[in-house]
């Protein structure tokens, strides 16, 4: 039968091309990963020194961080003025309720603060969690801000199913305040009379290093409204879930390298150069310090509307205060993935050295995972947003038929999340 034949073979030859066709791309993929991962991994050019002609304002917040305060920070920290010039920066601590040694390691710090000669408030707040969530409104009191009436049901010994009601303390506008506290210094003198900090430093308890502080500095040569590094509990997994966002404003779509979605974020990734987000805090982040001055409340620290938040919908306060940032828009928000920091010394030796992305094997499996994440977890990304903005709609609805308008920017921030305070940190509802 010479047409089946024909047939059988124009079939295998178009197979055999395909798959051709197929492997070449596959080789020319992998080769085109096998230099990215040289690139992601060879030596980088020194940093540059450390600006010496701009006003940094320093600024963390702790609780309960005494292992590594001790074991990397606040040497870290002393290394890292001395260098930028105890004259030119502001050292902005706020501590809370830490029952660990946390308080002695940030008087420790403070006296050699002192003997640099740095400008500086170290707040060590006593109210501690416990106290906190002590000091809850009463059930039949109206509602106060930043806290929510939680609904628990058990079973009780005899076999009743029992609803508990309480008040309990929203986990973000509590950090929020406490951010807030930390920038208060800012405002201490006529900034018509002083001269105003240039740039805004956050620093989260991670191993970070004066090279690092400079690279993350010199990020496009200083032209952003913030840029930030990228944090490490467990390598090659990134942390800060809550806070980072890729271009699309979409939440990433790997834990691993190169972690984004949205094409423009990932392509800088790939290159190793800064990323373009719309949001980012994870670990270091810097800030333009201008939009925190603004006359009458400038840029700060929220969290969302209690009555959103009723509706079991979180989001950060370190994203929201990059869509409240009017510089964002103009200047960018970016991640630098040469600045990366560990939440404990293991983790940040491990991401600093040329392990960051688990060897070749690593790379090239986390770009796989990612395509693969990107095609199977669309539809759940989907699906998450269209239900957190199904419930910021409905809000909006409610207010409008009181007659109010109701606002969140943020939606891309926001996830079906409900946090509170609790006595040993914090827990989802
Ligand atoms: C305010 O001015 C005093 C005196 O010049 C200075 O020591 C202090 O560091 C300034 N505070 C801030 C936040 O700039
Ligand atoms: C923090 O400060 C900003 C700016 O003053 C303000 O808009 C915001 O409401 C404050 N956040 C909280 C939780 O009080």
């Amino acid at each position: 039968m010479p047409r089946a034949s024909f047939r059988y073979s124009s079939r295998t030859r178009i197979l055999r091309a395909l798959g051709l066709l197929f492997g070449l791309i596959l080789l020319i993929d992998t080769l085109s990963l096998l230099t990215t991962y040289h690139r992601l991994t060879s030596s980088p050019a020194p940093p540059p020194p450390l600006p010496t002609d701009q006003r940094i304002f320093i600024a963390s917040i702790h609780w309960n961080n005494a292992a590594i305060l001790n074991a990397h920070w606040s040497a870290a920290l002393l290394e890292l003025v001395t260098q930028l010039g105890p004259q030119n920066v502001y050292v902005s601590i706020y501590e809370s309720g830490s029952w660990d040694d946390t308080k002695d390691a940030l008087r420790r710090l403070d006296a050699e603060l002192e003997k640099l000669g740095v400008a500086r408030t170290v707040t060590l707040d006593t109210v501690t969690h416990a106290e906190h969530i002590a000091n809850a409104p009463s059930l039949d009191s109206p509602p106060s801000p930043g806290w929510l009436t939680t609904t628990t049901t058990s079973i009780s010994p005899s076999g009743q199913k029992e609803t508990i009601k309480k008040n309990e303390l929203r986990r973000i506008p509590y950090l929020a305040t406490l951010r807030n506290r930390s920038l208060a210094p800012l405002f201490f003198n006529d900034t018509t009379t002083t001269p105003k900090f240039d740039k805004l430093l956050f620093l989260n308890d991670v191993t970070f290093t004066s090279s690092l502080i400079s690279l993350l500095l010199s990020t496009r040569d200083g032209d952003y409204a913030a840029a930030c590094s990228l944090d490490f509990s467990h390598p090659p997994h990134y942390y800060d879930t809550f806070a980072l966002r890729d271009f699309a404003f979409s939440p990433t779509t790997s834990s691993v390298f190169p972690y984004f979605g949205a094409r423009e974020s990932r392509r800088a990734m790939l290159r190793g150069e800064p990323v373009p987000v719309r949001s980012c805090w994870n670990g270091v982040v810097v800030f333009d310090a201008s939009p925190f001055y603004v006359e009458g409340g400038g840029l700060g620290f929220r969290g969302v509307e209690d009555g959103l938040a009723e509706r079991h919908v979180e989001g950060s306060e370190c994203c929201l205060v990059h869509v409240d940032n009017p510089l964002s828009g103009t200047r960018g928000v970016w991640v630098n993935p040469k600045v990366r920091v560990g939440y404990s010394v293991e983790a940040g030796e491990e991401v600093r050295s040329e392990r960051w992305l688990g060897g070749v094997g690593g790379l090239v499996g986390g770009v796989w995972r990612e395509r693969m994440g990107r095609v199977a977890g669309g539809w759940k990304r989907w699906s998450d947003q269209r239900k957190v903005r199904g419930r910021v709609e409905a809000w909006k609805r409610e207010g409008m038929a009181l007659g109010e308008e109701r606002r969140e920017e943020g939606v891309g921030c926001l996830i079906d999340e409900m946090q509170v305070l609790r006595e040993n940190g914090w827990a989802h509802v």
